[in-house]
């Protein structure tokens, strides 16, 4: 008991000691500051996205159905873009599902758009990106998301197959994205995203189409990043780890087969809705490059800029331990 009270007495004291001191309007300054910061990001991203045009490649599963369901509820006018028209259709109910259950508290959502195209035919996509205009007037947001995945040796991969996920994760993003840019670059607004991948700043073994088509995409808006901001044009590339989707069962093999195959480092990467929160947070605040990876990725990615030798070097055991694994 008296050792209680004079504990409390103790740190009353000190407490009366720091609040006296010449830190304590300091560091309740730093609070305030930091409290204010918050509060106007906050503010911005309401400003940014609340009522904003904003399109979504492969909406129908994954990652771009969480970006649709985030920017739906951060007040966003959706274009929901993808081939099967039924997934989508149910994602649309379900968003003005959610939204009639919202209303009571804030009524700021809108009934989504949908275009329905495959993203590997560039003729399809001219005539798409006319009826994602025709939706809302303009587009203020693109998000390039929709991808397919990889797996086999470069020794037994046909080329087509490395044309066809060249197709779908590059030119299928640079052909909407061009489409789009010129109502863009008039309106002097607008901000393109795409989702790249860790493996479009490393490339890993029995990935090379994949990591190709996400090196290619990374210098691709790196470039368009450069060339637009003249016209206030912003563009975001987003580089995440492993994300649990089903990326790895619908990856294409070496002679153009499904894979099949949930990956133990998919099933246990990150849930797609935070990636989606971030992505939304990163939109709102601008950022021009994201990595999304864990501590190994990061670290792998500097390793492949300060230290090559390294990084080859533990690639090429990489290599030799899966191929094992394989014969095996
Ligand atoms: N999951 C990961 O570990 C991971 C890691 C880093 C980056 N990423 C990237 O994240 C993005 C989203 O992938 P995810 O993980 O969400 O995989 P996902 O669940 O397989 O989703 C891929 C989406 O792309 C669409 N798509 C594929 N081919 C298409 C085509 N030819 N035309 C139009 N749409 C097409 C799919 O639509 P359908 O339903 O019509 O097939 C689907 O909606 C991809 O760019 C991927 O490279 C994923």
């Amino acid at each position: 008991m008296f050792f209680q009270s004079s504990r409390r007495s103790v740190s009353k004291g000190k407490l009366m000691e720091f609040t006296s001191s010449p830190f304590f309007p300091l560091v309740l300054g730093s609070i305030g500051v930091v409290a204010l910061y918050q509060l106007l990001l906050r503010v911005r991203q309401k400003t940014h996205i609340q009522d904003a045009v904003v399109v979504v490649t492969g909406a129908s599963s994954g990652l771009g159905r969480e970006c649709a369901k985030v920017f739906h509820a951060a007040g966003a006018r959706l274009v929901l873009c993808g081939r099967d028209k039924e997934r989508l259709q149910d994602l649309v109910k379900e968003l003005t599902g959610a939204a009639d259950s919202q209303r009571k508290v804030q009524n700021m959502t809108y009934p989504p758009s949908m275009v329905t195209f495959d993203l590997s035919d560039t003729e399809a996509v001219a005539s798409a990106a006319v009826e994602v205009l025709q939706c809302f007037g303009h587009v203020d947001i693109l998000i390039n998301n929709a991808g397919i995945s990889y797996r086999g040796t470069i020794l037994e991969t046909d080329v087509q197959v490395h044309k066809q996920v060249m197709d779908m994760n590059y030119f299928g993003a640079v052909a909407l994205t061009k489409a789009l840019l010129p109502s863009m670059v008039q309106r002097r607004s607008g901000h393109i995203a795409v989702v790249s991948s860790v493996q479009g700043k490393i490339a890993i073994p029995f990935r090379s189409a994949y990591a190709a088509s996400k090196h290619a995409t990374q210098a691709f808006f790196d470039c368009l990043r450069a060339e637009v901001e003249q016209f206030g044009i912003e563009v975001s590339v987003f580089s995440p780890g492993y994300i649990r989707t089903n990326l790895s069962v619908n990856a294409v093999t070496g002679n153009g087969s499904k894979y099949s195959v949930l990956d133990k480092n998919t099933a246990e990467g990150r849930d797609p809705h935070d990636i989606a929160m971030v992505m939304l947070n990163c939109v709102s605040r601008k950022k021009k490059d994201v990595l999304l990876a864990g501590v190994f990725p990061t670290l792998a990615v500097y390793f492949r800029t300060l230290c090559p030798s390294l990084f080859f070097f533990i690639m090429a055991s990489r290599a030799r331990k899966e191929q094992k694994l394989k014969d095996s």
